[in-house]
């Protein structure tokens, strides 16, 4: 089943926020495993915070030496298997990111930001490269504002649009995406009288996660073809 990988050279891109989106917004028709592979322990720690959502499993990855039976054990039991990187290369990034069928690279709009997701499709190309198959890798805005856009972030927009393949929905920031850090579970567990925007978020989520599952079907296509 397929193996979806969160990846950014840059700290605080988005990562496991997006990845608990997607996992919990495909968890509403499938059995999702979770890994979480960063050391940080993000990911589990957001586990802990509320009961999981049915559907979910969260897998705290024992390193470098396990990732690649930890994937293969997911792989058998869940539709999706969703994986959520530490911000820098390291082995265990490597051998995670060749285990993929497809990377995402969540990115702000800054230039900045740009250049980080350009050289973390670089890597992944690299590793592609390594391992002797193209490891599909698309690039997600995330934490980016909702309001019109600025000409500077129309300009990075196109630029990332026009090198490599890009989600059409962005994850905007949003006090409920944030919240999930705070409260665990997904965004249909959070409290209205306690987190403003709930509909709005589970809208983008929705848009997100159909355009993942899309993305992949592509990204399978344009491999077996
Ligand atoms: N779409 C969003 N809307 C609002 N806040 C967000 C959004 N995405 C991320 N954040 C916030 O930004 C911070 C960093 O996000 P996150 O932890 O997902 O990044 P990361 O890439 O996993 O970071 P790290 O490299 O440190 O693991 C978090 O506090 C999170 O709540
Ligand atoms: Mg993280």
């Amino acid at each position: 089943m397929p193996v979806i990988s969160f990846a950014s050279s840059k700290g605080g891109a988005g990562k496991t926020t997006s990845a608990i989106i997607l996992a919990t917004e495909l968890a509403q028709g499938t059995d999702i495993v979770l890994i979480d592979a960063d050391p940080a322990g993000r990911l589990t720690r957001w586990s802990r915070l509320a009961p999981l959502p049915p559907g979910i499993e969260v897998v705290t990855s024992q390193g470098e030496r396990s990732i690649q039976d930890e994937i293969s054990a997911a792989r058998a039991r869940a539709t999706f298997v969703l994986i959520d990187l530490e911000g820098s290369a390291s082995r265990l990034t490597s051998f995670a990111v060749s285990e993929s069928d497809l990377v995402i690279v969540p990115t702000g709009d800054e230039q900045q930001d740009a250049d980080e997701a350009i050289e973390t499709l670089a890597q992944i190309a690299m590793e592609g490269r390594a391992r002797r198959r193209d490891i599909p890798a698309a690039v997600l805005f995330a934490r980016t504002n909702a309001a019109v856009k600025s000409k500077l972030e129309k300009h990075i927009n196109s630029q990332l649009r026009g090198a490599t393949r890009v989600f059409e929905t962005e994850l905007h920031r949003r006090t409920a995406f944030s919240s999930l850090h705070n409260m665990g579970g997904g965004l249909r567990q959070l409290d209205p009288s306690e987190v403003n925007g709930i509909d709005k978020a589970i809208a983008n989520a929705q848009a997100f996660a159909s355009e993942a599952i899309d993305m992949l079907e592509e990204v399978h296509h344009a491999q077996v073809a």
